[in-house]
């Protein structure tokens, strides 16, 4: 895994290690405990940085590249902590014939990350998402409950400011 030296640090208490070790020395010798195990892990974390994983590797002697795989190929898990506000772009046919993906862009401008990270200072994530039933209004946005759209590009940085 490649990791930008600016992105948000790992900074995991001793409790969540605690807890952690307990839930994978009650099902490490359970077949199948892969899955649960990690599961366990993002609940207790909030996500599933490589830090977490090695964590998993060391306790249950899985290597940690069959963990980082299935870490990436279940889009349920998430490499990236999830900023105070998230925000999504809706890449739904109707937005996206209606330039979400320039909005989308315009995001990944403006704050200097790209569809999936966080920013350093643990204020923002950015994913896209598919439609959000608001496709009436195209192209659509949210930042955490609120939506905003039919959007165009140079509204992206007045809504920022909103949350700043
Ligand atoms: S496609 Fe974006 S809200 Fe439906």
């Amino acid at each position: 895994m490649t990791c930008k030296k600016d992105h948000v640090p790992f900074n995991g208490t001793p409790e969540q290690e605690k807890a952690l070790k307990e839930v994978i020395a009650q099902l490490k010798d359970t077949k199948g405990a892969l899955m649960p195990i990690m599961q366990h892990a993002q609940d207790i974390y909030g996500y599933l940085p490589i830090e977490v994983q090695t964590m998993i590797s060391d306790e249950t002697g899985i290597p940690l590249e069959k963990i980082y795989g299935v870490s990436t190929f279940y889009s349920q898990f998430a490499l990236q902590p999830k900023g105070k506000y998230q925000i999504s772009v809706c890449l739904g046919t109707a937005c996206y014939v209606k330039g979400s993906g320039a909005i989308l862009s315009k995001l990944e401008e403006l704050l200097g990350i790209t569809n999936g990270e966080c920013t350093p200072d643990g204020r923002f994530s950015l994913d896209s998402c598919r439609c959000v039933g608001a496709c009436g209004l195209a192209p659509v946005m949210m930042v955490n409950d609120e939506v905003y759209g039919r959007l165009v590009p140079d509204d992206i940085p007045g809504i920022l400011a909103k949350y700043k």
